[in-house]
């Protein structure tokens, strides 16, 4: 089929090579001449696990070409699939839905034959009929352009797979006939037996705003859990596995530290209670205002028990800051709680310094006034504390030992319960794990 993909920010580019993969005829377009051009010869503009691969792979094969032009997007393809940003409103709780009402408009303008249009955005519930009445309003005579809309689960970091072999599909349509489309679209993923949920378009976009905001409360769950376990002298790491093997609760999501950052669970959440406010619901989803706060709240709790380990304040203090990223496996650093504390312990007058196996470019630019290095081992020279923020493997397989001769001090804050502890503290080190009680 011959498929457009509007947006190539993170969703679109990794959607466009995948689609590719699955063997349509694909033209990404993004109004970045910069990232089309990286994209044009096989460059993805970001870090993305088997991203590259399948990105050259298309490319070369000619299945997948980019351009900037909507109206070469609105000759080309019988199917668009929108994928540009939904950020958080500037003051206010809300999503911005101006590049998505932009792209509605820039399209419905150029396009002369009927196609299905199909959002994959993250948008609060009732856009789709919204934008469907304006892409209506605003095709030529003649010209029938329906709107499905399709959202998508993938993790950053694993966005290739669960693309290519999702958990399930979700497809909100208005018709058969759309519905029809979007099978043909997804043919080899459905034949391998993915679950697909095809239903309204209100559904759909709630399935996956509900999704997060699960997977948001199961995060702060376990943080609220953590707390009282390091008042109550317990452990939330064996707390947490032993509730894991109840196959209703399930082990994953239950990692207790720092909380949630990036670029959907904070403001899907947030856009969530606003919509809901909006609907008159706001008092049933109260608690994920709680959620939202509580998983803020995570980043100053660290910063304080950092504060406490040496000694009460940061002044003349040397902090070692191990990951930027705001999880393991990308650069993006958008909302990281890794780099949240290390700036405010770097405006409380720590000189800190920040290792990252691959975000260091991005945090670099967000904060320059903190210092980068290209190894752990260099960020933690001197050091009077090590952080560790964000966890990439490398920083387990660290040798606690060897660490100990380049810092000034041997204490570790593990802000993401993910380091060897044992193995920490028989090689010297003072250990403070969120969540693990100090013991008497
Ligand atoms: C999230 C969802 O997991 C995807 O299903 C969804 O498609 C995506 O948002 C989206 O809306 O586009 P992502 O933002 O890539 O994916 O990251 P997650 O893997 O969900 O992690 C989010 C944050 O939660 C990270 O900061 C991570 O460190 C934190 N986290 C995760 C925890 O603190 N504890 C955990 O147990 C798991």
């Amino acid at each position: 089929m011959r498929i457009s993909v509007i947006g190539t920010g993170y969703l679109g580019a990794v959607h466009a090579a995948c689609m590719a993969e699955l063997g349509h005829d694909v033209l990404g377009v993004d109004t970045d001449a910069g990232k089309i051009a990286a994209l044009t010869e096989g460059r993805a503009p970001f870090y993305e696990p088997g991203l590259p691969e399948i990105l050259v792979s298309a490319v070369a094969s000619g299945k997948l070409r980019f351009t900037t032009s909507l109206a070469d997007a609105a000759a080309f393809a019988d199917v668009h699939f929108i994928c540009v940003g939904t950020p958080q409103l500037a003051g206010s709780l809300g999503a911005d839905l101006s590049h998505i009402e932009a792209v509605i408009d820039g399209l419905a303008a150029h396009l002369t034959a009927d196609c299905l249009v199909v959002g994959k955005s993250t948008v609060p519930v009732g856009t789709a009929p919204r934008l469907a009445a304006r892409l209506a309003t605003l095709t030529a005579e003649g010209v029938t352009a329906n709107l499905a809309w399709n959202p998508e689960f993938l993790r950053e970091a694993f966005a290739v797979q669960d693309t290519l072999r999702p958990d399930r599909l979700v497809v909100g349509v208005t018709s058969a006939e759309d519905d029809a489309v979007l099978r043909r679209v997804y043919a080899p993923i459905l034949a391998s037996g993915t679950p697909y949920i095809s239903t309204d378009l209100a559904t759909a976009e709630l399935i996956k705003v509900a999704a997060n905001a699960f997977l948001a409360t199961k995060i702060s769950f376990i943080n609220a859990v953590a707390d009282v376990c390091e008042a109550a002298g317990a452990d939330v790491v064996t707390l947490a596995d032993a509730l894991g093997h109840d196959s209703r609760i399930g082990r994953r999501f239950l990692n207790a530290g720092l909380g949630f950052g990036g670029g959907c669970l904070p403001k899907d959440v947030r856009a969530f209670v606003a919509r809901a406010a909006e609907l008159g619901a706001a008092d049933s989803v109260q608690f994920l205002r709680q959620v939202d706060e509580f998983n803020d709240s995570r980043r100053h709790r660290a910063v304080s028990m950092a504060r406490d380990l040496v000694g009460g304040t940061f002044a003349g203090q040397n902090v070692a800051v191990l990951g930027a990223a705001f999880k393991p496996e990308t650069d993006d650093i958008r909302d990281s709680p890794a780099l949240s504390v290390a700036s405010t312990i770097h405006s409380e007058g720590a000189t800190v310094r920040i290792h990252d196996p691959r975000a260091s470019d991005n945090a670099r630019q967000a904060h320059p006034e903190m210092e980068y290095t290209d190894t752990p081992e260099k960020a933690c020279e001197g050091a009077d504390l090590v952080l560790h923020l964000t966890e990439w493997s490398d920083y387990r397989e660290i040798d606690p030992a060897s660490l100990l001769a380049v810092v000034r001090t041997p204490r570790v804050l593990d802000g993401r319960n993910a380091l060897p502890r044992a193995q920490w503290k028989a090689a010297g080190w003072t250990v403070r794990s969120m969540g693990v009680a100090v013991p008497a």
